[in-house]
């Protein structure tokens, strides 16, 4: 077993800072609970807290502390955060003294920020292996305007990558040589928490905005002889913080581009990977096309060859092999999913919801709406129709203008119909009702009773007509 195998072996526990206000949102929101990818800012770092396995991680909740607790419960799999307030909120070497009681001694603590929400796994595992259980590691990056940030200052005559960390100094405290520096602290950190926890009993606030900062701790380490390494990154995404809605928009745009060339890399074919949102997970399988300006949320996955018309909004749905899902389709399966059988065609103007399910070559066409109502193999609603509640057996043909009555007022009902079965236009099954397979329905005809399989029926008034009706006339002006 090398080094690094051995040290990456350390507990991990996170610390993640999400207490600050985040004036610059603007917003009543919690800064941290503003979502990039349809996901909350800090729940995309637990995801990768979680995704390297940390034993704890606690979450340091100020500002709107109560709305940050109650909308992580139970979000992220895998982890349970911890809480820990702060109150009042006075600088980040306080946000880490409150949650340092919840750290056991034993392991490596890595420092983030609720606000940066695509810092890597593979960076946090190299930071931790650079930490090695007896090095503070910090992350840096290089950038063209350091304005606001911590500058990473290396022992003189040593302001390259290769020179001793002495100290980091904040914007507000920086000389003006200090602030020519364009390395940077990112913010993440890590270090192990025997170590922490002496440094930070030793914090003050003598400083230029009279809080406490965890930056501070880097100078200590150089005190204490106890080696400070930064870790450089070049991926300026990953490190990128937001703190106003620009920076969120700009943030989402960069997120949904990488997001788009990954599964371009896996061979799914976008029109254009501008004009595509993911907002949680999307699974295809080959030769899948989506076309401009669709929006993927939740769970979603496609089946090979399926195609997906431009402006589709889809979530938590299964699209079957070959199925072909044209424009202005939306679909949303919330909790009970949606599934869409093997070559069938949906759209355009069509509408999925909860527990929609389409067996295979079922067609659905333009403003037609189905709910929790399964479609058999080969069912066809093309036009102007609702069916919810229903159970449609195989080649149904259901007409323009049908609906089901599924709802008296107080209760649903369901409705049956049987194998190749036709109803007309403009028809209203009034629901619970089974209508037998094989038979038809005369359009524009109200159902109250169920029907035999193979009969005709018909409800509706008869028609009558009257010769040579000569229709009221005005009076004339006078
Ligand atoms: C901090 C660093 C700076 C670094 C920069 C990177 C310090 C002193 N400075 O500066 O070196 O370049 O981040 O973005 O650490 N927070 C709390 N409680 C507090 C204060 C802050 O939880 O009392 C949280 C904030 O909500 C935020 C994070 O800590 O998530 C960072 O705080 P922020 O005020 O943005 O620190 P910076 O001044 O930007
Ligand atoms: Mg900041």
């Amino acid at each position: 077993m090398n080094q690094i195998q051995k040290d990456n072996q350390e507990p991990v526990d996170v610390v993640i800072m999400a207490a600050g206000k985040g004036t610059r949102m603007k917003s009543s929101l919690p800064k941290v609970l503003h979502r990039l990818g349809g996901r909350a800012l800090v729940a995309h770092v637990i995801d990768t807290a979680a995704g390297i396995g940390a034993r704890h991680v606690v979450v340091v909740t100020g500002h709107g502390a109560t709305d940050v607790e109650t909308a992580l419960e139970g979000t992220v799999a895998g982890v349970t955060p911890q809480f820990a307030r702060q109150m009042p909120q006075l600088g980040t070497g306080h946000a880490v003294q409150q949650a340092a009681p919840l750290l056991p001694d034993d392991g490596t603590v890595l420092v983030l920020s609720g606000d940066v929400p695509l810092i890597g796994a593979d960076t946090l595992r190299a930071l931790v292996a650079e930490s090695a259980g007896r090095r503070l590691a910090l992350l840096t990056i290089e950038v063209d305007d350091p304005q606001g940030y911590g500058r990473i200052v290396r022992v003189q005559g040593q302001q390259d990558a290769e020179g001793e960390v002495q100290s980091i100094v904040e914007e507000k405290d920086a000389s003006e040589a200090q602030r020519a520096i364009r390395e940077i602290y990112s913010g993440v950190m890590a270090v192990p928490a025997r170590l922490l926890k002496t440094w930070l009993a030793r914090l003050d606030n003598r400083n230029a905005q009279g809080e406490y900062y965890l930056t501070d701790i880097v100078g200590f380490a150089a005190v204490d002889g106890v080696p400070v390494v930064a870790h450089r990154t070049d991926d300026a995404l990953q490190v990128a913080g937001v703190n106003s809605p620009a920076q969120l928009a700009a943030l989402e745009r960069a997120h949904q581009l990488r997001q788009a060339h990954a599964l371009m890399a896996q061979g799914v074919r976008l029109a254009d990977p501008a004009r595509f949102d993911l907002r949680g997970t999307l699974v295809c399988e080959s030769d899948v096309e989506i076309d401009v300006n669709c929006v993927f949320e939740g769970a979603v996955s496609l089946g090979a060859d399926v195609r997906i018309g431009a402006n589709c909004v889809i979530a938590n749905a299964r699209i079957e092999t070959g199925a072909v899902i044209h424009p202005f389709t939306h679909i949303d399966g919330e909790k009970a999913g949606v599934t869409v059988g093997a070559g069938a065609l949906v759209g355009p103007f069509a509408r999925l919801r909860p527990g929609a399910r389409l067996g295979a070559e079922v067609h659905i066409g333009n403003f037609v709406e189905v709910k929790n109502s399964t479609l058999a193999a080969g069912a066809k609603a093309n036009h102007l129709a609702y069916l919810g509640d229903a159970t449609v057996g195989q080649r149904v043909n259901y007409g323009a203008g049908s609906i089901t009555a599924n709802y008296d007022g107080a209760n649903k009902h369901r409705t049956i119909i049987g194998d190749d079965v036709h109803v007309g236009s403009n028809c209203v099954l009034v629901a619970p009702i089974t209508i037998g397979a094989g038979g038809t329905i005369g359009g524009g005809s109200t159902i109250t009773k169920s029907t035999e399989p193979g009969a005709l029926t018909i409800s509706r008034a008869k028609q009558a007509s009257y010769a040579g009706w000569q229709r009221p006339q005005k009076a004339p002006k006078s």
